[in-house]
């Protein structure tokens, strides 16, 4: 078996992936998907051929001159050091010790606390267990200053002055490159946290410590952080790759039974595009999860966060220079979902109804089958997730694609399935088309129609 995050992947086809993945080859999980022009794809019914990707090669650094200057290649090499375990704040659990760089001659490090309000109010929070897990490891961690406790949830992207707050206590404490901003919370305040972090000296060290099933198992591993602007979900972010992850489904255990439901639509999505037989784990884990079973979830975010790593070391393109986005499936509606709705949805939840779109659509474009499409819808009812919401009979919705493209650059590219695990791009979207699809979810959200 070889590892799934080696650097070159092997190239293979969809086809031979999907193949793999039928006969149950978990391995398969982690090899690049090739997006697939839609022309190109809809001229080769018999033998499905994709074209190579078009992700960029790693470079060798090299200085060529020119009549008129020089041309510098060069790449940059990133160490993401992702963890999964249990009870990460007792003293005897040494993960966040460990990932913390000793460094010698410096004494410990200095590291600042950021935690998401949610966990407060949920019923104390991890402050008090940080200072003690700190003083039992003083030779490595030295805390800055007291944890700072910041509001979580989408009002932490919105509110500016909440970045304002992190780079502040940044400035005040006197971190510097080598020190650590450790954010745990949820999606919101892991954004603005790394944002705050990877701005601050061009780059101060960011640790995180993932609080939502969303974020555990999906936007904590990934390379982006930001906050909303100009009205535009993550308009002002970087790319800039945490210096470790470590993913401790304990801390789920206070989450609202909503918050419970909205991250398993991103491991629906990424098994969509990836790996249909992660699809198949997840529709078996359904019921399991439902009733939030702990192990069964801590499972299902493993694989989920692998898989969005392995995309980013071995994708090819981990700062989306191209425009191939599989991740982004369902995405272009979700994000202008949640701004029309004013953040009354979730982020997960606006991308189940994304997701739900997105396959009606391709069903409805002849590329997914019936039955592929009512499985999807009905594993993520099972999950507890909507596939419907009225904001998606607004006009304002498909402006989503033309603010999707814009974010992205260069000409629209959307993902689309053509079964599951099989991703590709199209490059236009019919509206007709699309309202149709956004009718029909609303026909059967009403129970007139199946499924
Ligand atoms: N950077 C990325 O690559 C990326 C990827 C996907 C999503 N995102 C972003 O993540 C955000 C959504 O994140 P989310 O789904 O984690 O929701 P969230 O961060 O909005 O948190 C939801 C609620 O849960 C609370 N909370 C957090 N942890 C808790 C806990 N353990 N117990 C009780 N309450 C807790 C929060 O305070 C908040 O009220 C969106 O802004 C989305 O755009 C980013
Ligand atoms: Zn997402």
């Amino acid at each position: 078996m070889r590892d799934p995050l080696q650097w070159p992947p092997p190239t293979r086809t969809c086809a031979d992936r999907t193949g793999a993945a039928r006969a149950g080859g978990e391995q398969a999980a982690a090899y690049r998907c090739m997006i697939v022009p839609h022309d190109r794809l809809a001229r080769t019914r018999e033998g499905f051929a994709p074209l190579p990707d078009a992700s960029p090669a790693p470079t060798t650094n090299r200085l060529t001159d020119r009549p008129d200057g020089a041309d510098a290649v060069f790449s940059v090499g990133w160490r993401l050091r992702l963890r999964f375990t249990r009870r990460s704040l007792d003293p005897a659990n040494h993960t966040l010790r460990d990932v913390i760089e000793a460094e010698p001659g410096l004494g410990a490090a200095r590291v600042l606390t950021v935690i998401d309000d949610g966990l407060v109010r949920a019923g104390g929070g991890p402050a008090d267990a940080i200072e003690h897990y700190a003083g039992q490891h003083r030779d490595r961690i030295q805390l800055a200053s007291a944890p700072l406790v910041v509001p979580g949830g989408e009002s932490a992207k919105n509110d500016r002055a909440v970045f304002d707050h992190v780079a502040q206590a940044i400035h005040d404490a006197g971190l510097c490159r080598r020190s650590y901003v450790l954010a745990i919370g949820g999606g919101a305040v892991l954004d603005v946290a790394g944002f705050a972090a990877a701005t601050a000296h061009r780059g101060v060290r960011l640790i995180r410590m993932p609080t939502t099933t969303l974020a555990q198992d999906d936007s904590g591993v990934g390379v982006k952080n930001g906050i909303n602007a100009f009205g535009k979900k993550n308009f002002l972010g970087a790319f800039a790759p945490p210096w470790a992850v470590i993913v401790d489904p304990d801390f789920l255990l206070t989450l609202s039974d909503r918050d419970w439901a909205s991250g398993w639509s991103e491991c629906v999505k990424v098994a969509l595009v990836k790996d249909a037989s992660f699809f198949e784990a997840i529709e078996s884990a359904a019921e399991a999860l439902r009733r939030r079973d702990l192990d069964t979830a801590a499972t299902i975010i493993r694989r989920s966060a692998r898989l969005h790593l392995a995309h980013i070391a071995a994708g090819g393109d981990p700062f989306e220079l191209t425009r191939a986005r599989p991740l982004d499936f369902g995405h272009w509606a979700a994000h202008k979902l949640e701004q029309i709705t004013g953040f009354r949805l979730r982020h997960g939840e606006a991308v189940s109804i994304g997701v739900a779109l997105d396959a009606t659509y391709s069903t409805l474009s002849g590329w997914l089958s019936e039955a592929d499409r009512e499985r999807i819808l009905a594993c993520l009812r099972a999950l507890g997730l909507p596939t419907f919401d009225e904001a998606l009979g607004r006009d304002a919705l498909l402006e989503g694609l033309e603010e999707f493209r814009e974010h992205l650059g260069g000409r629209l590219t959307v993902p689309m399935l053509r079964g599951l695990g099989i991703a590709f791009d199209v490059h236009a979207v019919d509206h007709a088309l699309m309202r149709e699809a956004v009718a029909r979810l609303g026909d059967e959200a009403a129970g007139r129609g199946s499924p």
